[in-house]
Order: structure tokens, then C-alpha cells, then sequence
């Protein structure tokens, strides 16, 4: 069972479960990381174990080898990453983050390292920005506090807008906690989701034993979606949800504060948001001849907005590329299932189903049926506009989710 695009691992966790070999591929090394942890046997008692010395250690290190510590976070970056890192965490933070990922790094068994990797990224990447000095880390450009309080109480940064700013406060105010602490925190959440930490699901997984399907290790690695590293006709199933089109949810814009910390330079994670599927820019890109609706669509958002147009061209042309690599890959009488969402792009319905059902024809698909589920508001992913317009078509398709059913004859 296949996912190109795994995201946060639903597919591989669910062929995991089920007994199937789960492969998942990603360009953004934090969802390749949390589908590895998702799927990997990990003994919680050794990982709460590893967690606490981590915390030790790190301290230790604080208290001990702060000019270690200093020396080591001006020489690990190149200028602009560490102007980055200045510019998003206070110094005190980067010296204790620096500490934790120090201790990360030592850890040899690769599934315990990503464990603790992902926790480390876990205290950044948070919709309030975490421990950077970021305000909103969600679905928007980040903004930089101006105000910085430290938990006690001691002012951080900003110091001189504490006393006229009243106003001006409640908005660019943050209350930095300790990198450390939330740290510990966040490591002891991410051991209830483990079954041994739970003496009662130990108890019911040993009692399934003999009904529960063998697991097999999936197979996670790093690849982009338009390239496939597999050979033709091998797959039985491909389960996906590829990104919204048109830079809808930029994923690498939050995930690059932690992912520094893991060594990569902003020029290297650049690139990486290049490969992303539904990026706005075009400049790089070959765009695809695509079937006429699925033009006639892209012409309608051109005739308002050229760049607007320009990027779904993008976006249908790589995932024209996307539908061929399944193609090539699934054996024949197998299919892959697709979720999508729908977008809006100055005011065009961007009728992501329909286009894709169409270029998945042209490819040598065939489309059975499209089905159609109604998405919670609150739990959609993308916002939808600030006014909610029941009487509005588009609207309406905003608030669903479409699954395509492309079977290969
Ligand atoms: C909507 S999410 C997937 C959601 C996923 N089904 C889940 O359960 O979380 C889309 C994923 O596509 C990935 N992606 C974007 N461009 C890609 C590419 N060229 N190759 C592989 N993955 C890509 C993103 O990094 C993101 O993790």
C-alpha cells in the first residue's frame, strides 16, 4: 500500500495496522519522521528512560559547558541561517536547544532518534510558534513577538515598549517557556501514545495477539511524488492526499524553525520547498498540455489573475506528473484512492475533482465515481473565507472533501 505523498503517515500507519507492507514517500523530512515514529516498535519504558537522561544531560551541559555551547551555535550554520535562528529564538533558547539536539544527535537506534527529534520539534512547531519568537506558526507568515516575557515574569525583549505599548501588547506579546521543560513536557505526551506506557492496552494488544494481524516494517524514505523510485506495475493500493493547489497550505514556510535545528541551511530547505507540489512559483517549471476543461478552468483564473492562473498550470501539471508516476507504478485491475479538497482562487472554483478525474483519463485511467464528504468547518485545514455564505456554491464545495476512485485497467 502506497502514499506518495504520506504527510503525517495515515496511510502507512493504517497498512501497518493492517498487516500490509506500507511504503510512504515525502519530500518534508518532518512528515517522513512522524510517519517512521508512528510505525515504529518502540518500548516506551526505554524511551521514557533515554527522555529523562536527555534532559540531565542536557542541563548539564547548560550549567557546565555554556562556552562549548556558544562556540558550537556561531560555527553550525552558514550567515543567513544563523541570522535566521538569531532573528526567531532569544539566545537563551537557542543555547538550550542547541543542548537537546546535542543529545539527540549521540543516539544511535534511528527509531528512538526520531522519537526524540520529532518531541524536539514538537516544542517549536506549534500554531502559537512554541519556544521561537514567533507569534503564529500555523497557516500564516509568521510574526516576530516585540514583547518577550519570560515565565517568571522578567522581560526578555522589548523592554522599552513595556511601558507605553499598552495597546500594542496583547498583539506582539509572547510568553517564552523554557526549551527544556517543554521538552520534558512534550516527551512524556508522546509516551501515552505508545502501548506500553498503558499497562491496560498492553494487556488488550497481548490478548488480540493471536487474531492481530503480522506487522510488517513500512518503508519510509525521502522521494519526490513525480518520481517514483519504484518499478512499473508493483503496487496494490495507493491511499493519498495530495496538497491543496496554489501554495494553499505552505508547509515547509513552518516547518523550516524546527528543521534548522536539524542541521539543514535555508538554502537547502529552499529547494526543498521548490519540489513542493501547489508552490506559486513558476519560474523553474515546465508546464504540462493539460485536457481542455481542466484548461478552460486555468484560462478563467488567468483572465483575472495571471500569476493566479500561472500557478494552477503549476499545480495541474504536477500532479499530471504525480497521476502518471501512479499509474506507472500500480499493477493492472489495482487503483488508487485520492482525497482532495477544492480551492478558490479569485473567485474561480478551481474544481480540483473534476480536473483531476480528467487528466487521470487522458493518462489511461478510469474514473468510476467521484465521492463527495462533508467536511466539518472547524476542522478544515484551510480556511474558506472569513464569511461563511451558505447560499454560495463555492462555499459550499470548499466544506467538502472528494475521494477519486482511479482504477488502472
Ligand atoms: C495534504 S498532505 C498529506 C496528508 C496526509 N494524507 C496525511 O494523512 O497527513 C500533503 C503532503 O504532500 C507532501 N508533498 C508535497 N509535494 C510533494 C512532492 N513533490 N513529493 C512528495 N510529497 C510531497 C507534503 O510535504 C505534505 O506532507
Amino acid at each position: 500500500m502506497l502514499d506518495p505523498m504520506a504527510g503525517s503517515g495515515t496511510t502507512v500507519l493504517e497498512a501497518f495496522l493492517s498487516g500490509r507492507y506500507g511504503v510512504g514517500f515525502d519530500i518534508d523530512p518532518l512528515a517522513l519522521l512522524l510517519t517512521k515514529v508512528k510505525t515504529a516498535p518502540l518500548s516506551a519504558s526505554r524511551i521514557a528512560c533515554i527522555g529523562k537522561k536527555i534532559g540531565v544531560q542536557a542541563r548539564q551541559a547548560m550549567e557546565k559547558r555554556q562556552d562549548e555551547l556558544w562556540k558550537q551555535l556561531a560555527s553550525r550554520w552558514d550567515t543567513k541561517t544563523y541570522e535566521f535562528v538569531n532573528y526567531w529564538f532569544t539566545k537563551e533558547a537557542q543555547l538550550a536547544l542547541l543542548a537537546l539536539m546535542r543529545e539527540i544527535d549521540q543516539l544511535s537506534d534511528e527509531a528512538v532518534k526520531a522519537f526524540f527529534q520529532l518531541a524536539f520539534s514538537a516544542i517549536i512547531i506549534t500554531k502559537s510558534g512554541g519556544v521561537s519568537l514567533a507569534l503564529d506558526l500555523a497557516h500564516t507568515r509568521p510574526h516576530r513577538a516585540k514583547y518577550v516575557i519570560a515565565e517568571d515574569g522578567h522581560v526578555i525583549a522589548g523592554e522599552e515598549l513595556a511601558g507605553d505599548a499598552v495597546k500594542r501588547k496583547p498583539v506582539l506579546t509572547k510568553k517564552l517557556r523554557s526549551p527544556l521543560e517543554e521538552f520534558d513536557k512534550r516527551v512524556q505526551q508522546n509516551l501515552q501514545g505508545l502501548p506500553e506506557s498503558n499497562a491496560k492496552q498492553m494487556q488488550l494488544s497481548w490478548e488480540a495477539e493471536a487474531d492481530e494481524p503480522r506487522k510488517i516494517t513500512p518503508h519510509v524514505v525521502r522521494s519526490d511524488a513525480k518520481q517514483l523510485p519504484l518499478d512499473n506495475s508493483t503496487v496494490d493500493l495507493i491511499v493519498t492526499s495530495p496538497p491543496y493547489a496554489a501554495n494553499a497550505i505552505d508547509y515547509m514556510r513552518a516547518h523550516k524553525f524546527s528543521l534548522v535545528w536539524f542541521g539543514y541551511s535555508l538554502g537547502e530547505l529552499t529547494e526543498k520547498r521548490k519540489e513542493c507540489i501547489g508552490g506559486e512559483s513558476v519560474s523553474h517549471l515546465l508546464l504540462a498540455q493539460l485536457p481542455t476543461q481542466t484548461n478552460k478552468v486555468i484560462e478563467e483564473v488567468r483572465s483575472d489573475n495571471d500569476k493566479k492562473g500561472k500557478s494552477l498550470h503549476r499545480y495541474y501539471s504536477e500532479m499530471k506528473q504525480v497521476l502518471q508516476e501512479m499509474y506507472r507504478v500500480l499493477k493492472p485491475g489495482k487503483a488508487a484512492i485520492v482525497v482532495v479538497g477544492n480551492s478558490v482562487l479569485g473567485h474561480h472554483d478551481t474544481q480540483i475533482p473534476s480536473c483531476l478525474s480528467e487528466i487521470g483519463e487522458e493518462i489511461g485511467f478510469c474514473v468510476p465515481k467521484i465521492g463527495v464528504r462533508n467536511l466539518d468547518r472547524n476542522r478544515r485545514m484551510m480556511p474558506a473565507g472569513a464569511k461563511l455564505d451558505l447560499s454560495s456554491q463555492i462555499q459550499q464545495r470548499m466544506h467538502q472533501e472528494y475521494v477519486i476512485g482511479f482504477y488502472k485497467q
